[in-house]
């Protein structure tokens, strides 16, 4: 029997996350994912990822040094950057940028060093690129900021607020990680041949770039765009699942009740913003889309996923709806070096198999 897309198919055993879709709890290396945004940052859950258990103050302090001295881009690097035609798409340009990063340093096995590289180089690329397009004088990395707030103050010139920093560090706890995702699955693939850590990201950014992953988010913008212009939800999400079209933001693999995710963004969202156009607009949007959804798709279980409210924070924080997928995959770095590395501790080449469905062999008659 075929199974379309691997649906339900175990393809490893991994330590690092665990979903429960029917309970709707997601899990890094067993803490719930909703203790770990109320207590701890991004750099000790990026340890956490990597390393299997939360960092101490001295390891915490060695992390932190380690991703602030790989946060500048190599100057090979940058001369790609400004060789880029100016509208290629920054998934495209992330892809294209990381890709070069490739040396004989980077062989078999993949080791936490290079994970670490890895993560600190994708923002300062998003920013660079950013503000190159804009016409901006470039920000180079902080040596002090946080890895959330560098991010921030790269792209804006500025030091985020508090609240800022909080919103999207929520966010980018949020999805570090995500079990045998599309993306993280290609990261797997590309390792188990023994290939190095470089292509395996390479491999996994061209994965998340698809609307049906990782670019999700900008189709969410849309559909808040579109019913803030109608002036109401009920018509224009109608008259797309009228028309069979699906509603971005809505419905997962594995989750068929309410995306942890997604709950715990729209905590934050409604704790950070309070009163905001946006949270009040993703909030009917919701209301209405889950009742329709409800309607049209009966017993198919279909809320929220953590890209609809990442649409929402991340408009609401203001970040330019170019950098939802880009600032995705910052995040996802984490989830998918983590993988490589257990990949290889354990590797086996993914092969599995096809079932022919074309002509069956003719001889070729005589002339
Ligand atoms: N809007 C309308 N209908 C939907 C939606 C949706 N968002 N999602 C699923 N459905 C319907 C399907 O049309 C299908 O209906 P059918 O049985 O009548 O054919 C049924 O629900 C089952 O859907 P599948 O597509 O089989 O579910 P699958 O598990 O394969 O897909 C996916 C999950 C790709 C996320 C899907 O729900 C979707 O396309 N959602 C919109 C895109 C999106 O938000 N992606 C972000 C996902 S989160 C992430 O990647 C981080």
């Amino acid at each position: 029997m075929i199974q379309k897309g691997l649906k339900g198919i175990v393809a490893a055993e991994t330590e690092i996350s665990h979903i429960d879709g029917a309970e709707g709890k997601l899990i890094y290396r067993g803490y719930e994912i909703g203790e770990l945004t109320s207590a701890y940052s991004f750099e000790e859950i990026a340890y956490l990822l990597w390393y299997s258990e939360l960092p101490e103050q001295k390891e915490l302090a060695a992390l932190k040094k380690e991703l602030i001295k790989n946060r500048t881009l190599p100057v090979h690097m940058k001369n790609i950057l400004e060789h880029l035609p100016k509208e290629m798409d920054l998934m495209s340009v992330i892809r294209t940028a990381i890709s070069s990063e490739g040396n004989e340093s980077y062989g078999w096995k993949p080791t936490i060093s290079q994970a670490i590289r890895l993560t600190s180089l994708v923002p300062t690329i998003i920013a660079y690129r950013k503000r190159q397009l804009e016409g901006k004088s470039i920000v180079e990395p902080s040596k002090e900021l946080s890895h959330v707030e560098n991010y921030l103050y790269m792209l804006n010139g500025e030091t985020p607020s508090k609240a800022q920093t909080l919103a999207l560090e929520t966010y980018i706890i949020l999805t570090l990680e995500h079990g045998m995702n599309a993306s993280t699955f290609s990261a797997r693939v590309t390792a188990s041949t023994e290939s190095d850590m470089v292509s395996a990201v390479t491999s996994a950014i061209g994965t998340m770039k698809g609307p049906l992953h990782g670019g999700a988010p900008s189709g969410v913008i849309d559909l808040l765009d579109e019913v803030r212009e109608a002036g109401s939800a009920e018509s224009v999400i109608r008259e797309k699942l009228e028309k069979g079209e699906k509603l971005m933001g809505f419905g997962h693999r594995v989750y068929k009740t309410h995306d942890p995710r997604a709950v715990a963004l729209k905590a934050k969202l409604s704790e950070l913003v309070g009163e905001d156009e946006w949270l009040d607009l993703a909030l009917e949007v919701e209301t209405t889309a889950v009742d329709l959804l409800k309607e049209y798709k009966p017993g198919r279980s279909l809320y929220t996923n953590v890209e609809f409210y990442a649409a929402a924070i991340m408009k609401s924080i203001q970040l330019d709806p170019s950098l939802f997928t880009p600032t995705f995959t910052a995040s996802r770095m984490v989830g998918w070096t983590a993988h490589i590395l257990e990949q290889a501790d354990d590797n086996t080449i993914y092969r599995p198999q096809s079932v022919y469905t074309g002509k069956l062999y003719d001889k070729p008659s005589m002339i």
